[in-house]
């Protein structure tokens, strides 16, 4: 059954195999000579030149799912690092990206972008296969735009928070399916299991700060992640034209990569009934009745990135909205104090998850934007040459955020036009409203 979602009880929403490190048909030789220059390319700002040269290559030599992936999330890097690794952004992305691209979105039924998936689920490799995925010693980035071990890290600590996330994935259907059937010691004993397991995540999500230095993180890294999504200021006020030659081309918009498209998150408020509405728009408390019948929001962020998310993922979470969930079961037994504690502590690990984030967010982007803020402001600094992409390369050097601003978000006239994720929300009103909610839901006194 998990199967068939794209989905493996060890796994989870990784692939049940760690993923192709290469294409081995000679075909594909152009793709991954480049790959392997990634960082170079993009340093020495010919990346653009390289990728006008290749031809247009057909996904349709692609032999299994995971050649597909493969494929995928190299376009994905390609494709932003096209956009994003010259002096200006660029808005248009020429036939050899394009065309293979469009089609393995379709066929893998997600956006072409650098989604999470490309990024992090299908973006790792093991260095000893014998010891697990849970274990950030034993992971490495098949790909980066910067060679850096701290891009590597940001993507392999979401990596790891999969794989030790993944078990609960199977016991919390196994805890849906006892609640269907009011076998109340079996939820119980799910749920005390869950929020140990949440707790580690936790851990694992504050180890980012070992290997990912902030600046680096903040100047180097994340441009690369942005999207072409309300991007004006960045230079893409309509988008990115994807040129495949048919006069069906258009300009798109896409957010940018980002973990609100883990499935795995998703998975946990769907399951606890944790709702997530528009940020600024509150549950209306009339609507909140003891059967809890009030329709969930449609269309909030975190509704809308499940738009990202691999095709079978995002059906695997539709599928799982229409079950009964463990806070409607919760409700309905409001006198088991042992059931209500064990729930509203779910609620409480995942709470201390979002928290736990929210500091990383302060430190990682609210911090170094506001320094270059500061140096943009001062006037003979922002008058040097504007430093874009390149400035992940100067910030690696030192602490300062490099003169100029750095490039696209991290520019002054993004900071003053108001800072957002990568995603495209306002960051911390988005985020603490997200923790407020999850504790939103909790029975009984807590
Ligand atoms: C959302 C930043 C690492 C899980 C967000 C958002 C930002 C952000 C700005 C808001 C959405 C957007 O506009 O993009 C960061 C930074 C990180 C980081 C700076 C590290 C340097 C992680 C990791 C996870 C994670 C490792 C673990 C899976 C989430 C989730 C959301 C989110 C689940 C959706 C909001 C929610 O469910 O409450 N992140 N993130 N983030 N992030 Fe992160
Ligand atoms: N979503 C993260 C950000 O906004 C990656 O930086």
């Amino acid at each position: 059954k998990l199967e068939d979602y794209g989905l493996s009880a060890n796994s989870g929403f990784l692939p049940g195999h760690p993923p192709l490190a290469r294409l081995e048909n000679p075909y594909y030789v152009p793709w991954e000579t480049l790959l392997e220059n990634l960082g170079p390319l993009i340093e020495t700002r010919k990346v653009r030149e390289w990728v006008n040269a290749l031809p247009v290559l057909t996904p349709g030599r692609l032999v299994s799912e995971a050649e597909q992936r493969r494929a995928y999330m190299m376009l994905g890097f390609m494709a932003h690092a096209y956009i994003w690794g010259g002096i200006n952004a660029c808005e248009r992305l020429p036939p050899a990206i394009s065309i293979p691209f469009l089609s393995l979105s379709e066929t893998l039924q997600i956006p072409p972008v650098a989604t999470y998936a490309a990024v992090c689920l299908w973006n790792y490799s093991l260095r000893d296969p014998n010891k697990p995925v849970d274990d950030l010693e034993n992971l490495e980035s098949l790909l980066t735009f910067t060679g850096t071990e701290d891009e590597a890290w940001f993507y392999l600590v979401s990596v790891a928070i999969e794989a030790r996330g993944a078990p609960t994935i199977p016991l919390m259907l196994e805890a849906l399916r006892a609640a269907r059937d009011d076998d109340i010691q079996t939820v119980k004993d799910c749920l005390n299991i869950f929020s140990s397991r949440i707790e580690d995540l936790t851990l694992l999500l504050k180890r980012m700060y070992e290997r990912c230095r902030p600046h680096v993180f903040y100047f180097g890294i994340r441009p690369f992640l942005a999207g072409s999504k309300r991007m004006a200021e960045a230079g893409l006020p309509n988008g990115v034209f994807y040129d495949t030659g048919s006069d069906d081309d258009c300009y798109r918009e896409y957010s940018g990569g980002s973990n609100a498209q883990s499935s795995l998150i998703q998975a946990f408020d769907i399951i606890l009934g944790v709702e997530h509405y528009p940020t600024g728009q509150k549950k209306d408390p009339a609507a909140s009745s003891l059967e809890g019948t009030a329709p969930p929001p449609k269309h909030s962020f975190i509704q809308e990135m499940r738009n990202y998310m691999p095709g079978p993922h995002r059906q695997f979470l539709e599928h799982l909205c229409l079950v009964p969930n463990i806070h409607s079961y919760t409700e309905s037994r409001p006198d088991d104090i042992e059931l209500c504690t064990a729930y509203n502590g779910c609620l409480g690990a995942l709470e201390k998850f979002r928290a736990a984030h929210k500091a990383i967010v302060a430190r990682y982007i609210i911090i170094p934007a506001s320094q270059a803020k500061q140096v943009a402001l001062v006037p003979e600094a922002s008058k040097a040459a504007p430093i874009r992409n390149i400035a992940g390369s100067m910030a690696l050097e030192s602490e300062s955020p490099p003169a100029g601003g750095g490039h696209g978000l991290a520019s002054s006239e993004a900071v003053k036009n108001g800072l957002r994720g990568t995603g495209g929300t306002q960051l911390m009103p988005f985020l603490e409203q997200s923790r407020v909610e999850t504790l939103a839901v909790a029975i009984g006194d807590r």
